[in-house]
């Protein structure tokens, strides 16, 4: 595992163990048969899958880390590791039964460009699971979020704090939001579905 890997790891555990751990332990099940995780980072999802209902994995990220590459996968799966954009996935229309995205959309360059994505590479009636944070109602938590943004962007990889990301995902056309409220209205998991 590279030293990078392990101050990310380090410094998400508090979070992982209050909020994170518990949501992705009840949506990371769910994926099944063609699945693709975007921004797969050191592999925090991978513990939760149940590998024995996927046919075909595919993990992308900008570049993939050996923690990733590392992890005990059953073997026969079929697995690709993958660099590349969320904006511009290198795979076909209709690929997929499940996308799972988490802690990214905060992150990419283009979060409709990469909505758009997830959309077209799944396949109708497919599902895309998230967990993110997102811009708070309370408008003093608000103004808050976007004063803190310009600064909190460059400490931390681009993560911006005032995206509006479930408008965002009602507006690429999916339907059916099911929300698992992980702390307040910052940090939401969810399933939506691509319609049929
Ligand atoms: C905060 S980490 C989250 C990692 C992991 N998904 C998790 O839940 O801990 C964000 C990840 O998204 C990846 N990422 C950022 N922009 C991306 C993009 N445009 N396309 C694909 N991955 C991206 C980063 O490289 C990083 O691994």
């Amino acid at each position: 595992m590279s030293a990078g890997d392990s101050l990310y790891d380090l410094l998400m555990r508090p979070l992982e163990k209050r909020l994170l751990e518990k949501v992705r332990r009840s949506l990371m099940v769910r994926p099944r048969g063609m699945v693709l995780e975007i921004g797969v980072g050191t592999g925090a999802n991978l513990p939760y899958y149940r590998y024995e209902y996927i046919d075909h994995l595919d993990l992308l990220d900008l570049t993939i880390g050996e923690k990733v590459r590392r992890h005990h996968y059953p073997d026969h799966l079929p697995l690709r590791f993958l660099e590349g954009q969320a904006e511009a996935l290198p795979f076909a229309d209709e690929s997929y039964d499940f996308v799972v995205v988490s802690l990214v959309l905060c992150s990419v360059t283009d979060v409709m460009g990469s909505l758009a994505e997830i959309f077209r590479v799944l396949k109708p009636g497919g599902r895309f699971i998230f967990i993110e944070h997102v811009l708070p109602e309370n408008q003093r938590l608000k103004n808050v979020f976007q004063r803190l943004t310009p600064l909190w962007k460059r400490m931390a990889n681009q993560c911006h704090l005032n995206r509006e990301t479930l408008d965002a995902i009602a507006a690429t056309g999916f339907e059916q939001l099911e929300l698992y409220p992980v702390y307040r209205d910052i940090f939401i998991g969810g399933v939506a579905h691509r319609p049929h």
